[in-house]
């Protein structure tokens, strides 16, 4: 079957080949321990289960509204402006089945071909595999060691020009667990008025913080009419498998992106829509927990990293992701995070799964128990003892 030529454009995302990968090794008997994939490994808080479960027992069981269900976008619009700092409305709220649709639906509502768009590398590869498929030109902001990962807004700077359409940030970032300053995000959002551009800016780790708060460049003042923020319930309850989150937009922009959902998928499903209203109104200790749990391992997993020769390791302040510097060990990233894999039995990614600047770099989710990440390190360093 002959393929249209836009496929020959479309990336991926390389964890879960990996993690296919690492399943297969352990079909065969071998042991994985798993630091490839970006999931918490706790279950979802009981009552969000609950509230599932008694959606479907009620009869939730059909299509719902394109935009969301109204209880839904409402719970979501309080949650942000609490959060936020600024007023959100349910009509600036559209609820896909996961984070990621936002960014598709985005791109596509905003960019013709040959608009530029600005992105993070290393940044979630997602975001450059869409802006190529669609015919955009993807401009990179590299983001460097040096400066623990925050974007640098000097170079964004430097990097809008006419054709740019679309700046895109993420914070706390993956695959670094950087995360940019109020005075970034300040500078960000005066470039981007400066310039008119809008700005999608993906807060899925907005709650996964270990210092100070997270700050939204949609709360900055004027940036109503041209922030789009993508969140959703995938990391902060551990909910990535049901497939629910949102993106909050002024609302003719939203009103786009639901009509891209009627194409795409009709709706998200709606027993899980009322599963999320009751997450974000029901008990929030699940999530503290957890970002408690994630500090813990993410300092066991910086010490341990440091502790291997060739490797450095900055400490993030977000996410569950840490992104050594490995050059000193004298391998690329791909061919040790293949060692790492084949020879040690731990799954990593390359750093160029985020980007061509994320060479000399592997990235390890810390999503997992602390024994588990303990044996990993003394396996990695077992493996570059030989
Ligand atoms: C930066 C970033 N944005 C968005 C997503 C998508 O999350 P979801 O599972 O809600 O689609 C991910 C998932 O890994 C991510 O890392």
């Amino acid at each position: 079957m002959r393929l249209s030529e836009r496929m020959s454009r479309l990336g991926t995302e390389t964890a879960f080949e990996v993690l296919a990968r690492a399943r297969a090794l352990e079909a065969q008997g071998r042991n994985v321990v798993h630091l490839e994939i970006g999931e918490p490994d706790f279950d979802t808080p009981s009552n969000i289960t609950e509230a599932a479960i008694a959606a479907l027992k009620s009869g939730a069981t059909h299509y719902g509204p394109s935009p969301g269900l109204p209880d839904l976008r409402q719970a979501i619009a309080e949650d942000s402006s609490k959060r936020r700092g600024v007023h959100s409305t349910p009509e600036m709220v559209v609820v896909t089945p996961g984070g990621k649709p936002i960014m598709f639906f985005t791109i596509l509502s905003l960019i013709d071909p040959g608009d530029e768009v600005l992105y993070p590398n290393p940044g979630f590869p997602i975001y450059e595999s869409m802006i190529r498929y669609i015919g955009g030109v993807p401009v990179p902001i590299r983001l460097v060691e040096k400066k623990a990962y925050e974007l640098d807004v000097d170079q964004l700077v430097s990097k809008i020009g006419p054709k740019t359409r679309l700046i895109v940030i993420n914070t706390p970032h993956n695959p670094t667990g950087g995360v940019i300053t109020e005075s970034g995000i300040r500078a960000i959002a005066d470039a981007a008025l400066k310039n008119g551009v809008p700005v999608l800016s993906d807060e899925i780790y907005c709650r996964i913080l270990y210092d100070g708060e997270h700050k939204s460049i949609a709360g900055m003042p004027g940036m109503e009419p041209l922030a789009i923020v993508l969140d959703g319930f995938s990391k902060t309850y551990a909910m990535t498998g049901w497939r629910l989150g949102y993106g909050i937009m002024p609302a003719p922009l939203a009103q786009v992106v639901a009509k891209l959902q009627t194409n795409a998928t009709s709706c998200t499903a709606t027993f899980t829509q009322m599963a999320g209203a009751a997450a974000l109104r029901g008990d929030q200790s699940g999530p503290e927990r957890m970002v408690a749990e994630f500090k813990r391992r993410r300092d066991a997993i910086v010490d341990g990293l440091r502790t291997i020769p060739g490797f450095k390791c900055v400490r993030p302040k977000g996410a569950f992701y840490v992104f050594p510097n490995i050059t000193e060990t004298g391998f690329s990233a791909k061919p040790l995070a293949e060692r790492i894999l084949d020879e040690a039995g731990v799954a990593c990614l390359s750093g160029t799964a985020f980007g061509e600047w994320g060479e000399g770099h592997l990235r390890f989710s810390y999503a997992n128990s602390l024994e588990n990440i303990q044996e990993a390190i003394r396996r990695i360093k077992e493996l570059l003892a030989h």
